[in-house]
């Protein structure tokens, strides 16, 4: 709690360009959470070269990442959005936690052996530890609530279960946080496999909407979406196509599966797929726009970084003291 008000974080790497399901998914809610509750949202730049990046697309892309969420509606005054790097109390209390968690439960972790697999030429000790870094940043402001994805569950628990092994020992130093795991049909999948989660490093770049993608890109995009040959457009399991442009539609319109399904009563599917491509195109018309303002504003955008980069280690500060007094570090003299 801070000020009375439960403690929402969650972040989102600067790596690779955003898709349409980041912001379904994920950066809509967390406007929608940002009244109720006092919140951190911050760019991870820490976990992302936990993956070899490239310093100036890296450097480029926390900036993106910033005005993003600023463009996507979360005001930098009622939310402290902030660039991970910037508050070392991050690496500090990582570090800490490191001492408090097992070499097999991270080695159990799925996306570590994903990632693994993946970059096998770099299996480093920091895409082990990322996890570590990850409940560092949700524990240092004593946070209640995580939205995330249902990918991110386990590295929730192990946050958890960190918290709890540290309190047992050292008495209640950790809020332990809950996930949140935003309301069902926001799973937004690929247009191209709907089996499967649209994902920004996909292949195929048909399969992805991308949130800098013009109006004719997102139209033609959903044109060569994949289908049935059902002829119906009907929200059920069996159609996962359909199904998913229904969920898209009705996550930018703010109708119904039911209200679609009448909407579109007898049309066809070429029909349909150009209404859900122009409502995508509506709403992301006008985000790109402000995007494109906050960006081209350097001044502004360093502004936001520094304050809420201060705002948020004043409160980082107050928990990695507390911990570096428990486990028994000198204080320093101020
Ligand atoms: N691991 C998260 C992801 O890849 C990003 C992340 C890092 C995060 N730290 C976090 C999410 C803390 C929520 C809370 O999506």
């Amino acid at each position: 709690m801070i000020d009375g008000k439960k403690v929402i974080f969650s972040g989102m790497q600067p790596s690779g360009d955003l898709t349409l399901g980041n912001y379904l998914g994920a950066l809509k809610n967390w406007v929608q959470l940002s009244d109720e509750y006092m919140t951190f949202f911050c760019v991870v730049d820490e976990h992302a070269i936990t993956v070899r990046q490239d310093p100036a697309t890296l450097r480029k892309r926390v900036r993106e990442l910033m005005a993003l969420y600023i463009a996507a509606g979360l005001d930098p005054e009622k939310n402290c959005i902030y660039v991970q790097s910037h508050v070392s109390c991050h690496a500090e209390l990582a570090w800490i936690l490191n001492c408090f968690t097992y070499v097999g439960e991270l080695q159990r972790m799925t996306q570590f052996k994903d990632k693994s697999a993946k970059h096998a030429d770099n299996i480093n000790a920091g895409l082990l530890t990322y996890p570590v870094l990850m409940a560092a940043d949700i524990l240092l402001y004593q946070t209640d609530v995580v939205p995330v994805g249902i990918d991110q569950k386990q590295h929730l628990e192990i946050t958890r279960n960190i918290a709890e092994r540290f309190n047992n020992i050292y008495g209640d130093v950790f809020t332990i946080p809950d996930i949140y795991l935003g309301k069902a049909g926001t799973r937004i999948m690929s247009l191209q496999d709907p089996l499967h989660k649209m994902s920004k490093s996909d292949e195929n770049d048909n399969a992805t909407i991308h949130l800098l993608d013009g109006r004719d890109a997102v139209i033609r995009k959903f044109k060569r979406a994949i289908t049935d040959s059902e002829a119906q457009i009907r929200y059920r399991e069996e159609q996962p196509g359909i199904r998913n442009l229904i969920d898209i539609y009705c996550a930018c319109t703010g109708k119904t599966p039911q209200e679609t399904e009448k909407e579109f009563d007898g049309k066809g599917y070429g029909e349909f797929k150009i209404a859900v491509g122009e409502a995508v195109a509506d709403l992301l018309d006008p985000l790109q726009k402000r995007y494109k303002e906050i960006l081209a504003d350097k001044s502004y955008l360093e502004g936001i970084m520094k304050t809420n980069g201060e705002r948020a280690e004043y409160y980082a500060r107050k928990t990695l003291r507390k911990v570096q007094k428990k486990v028994g570090f000198v204080e320093k003299i101020r």
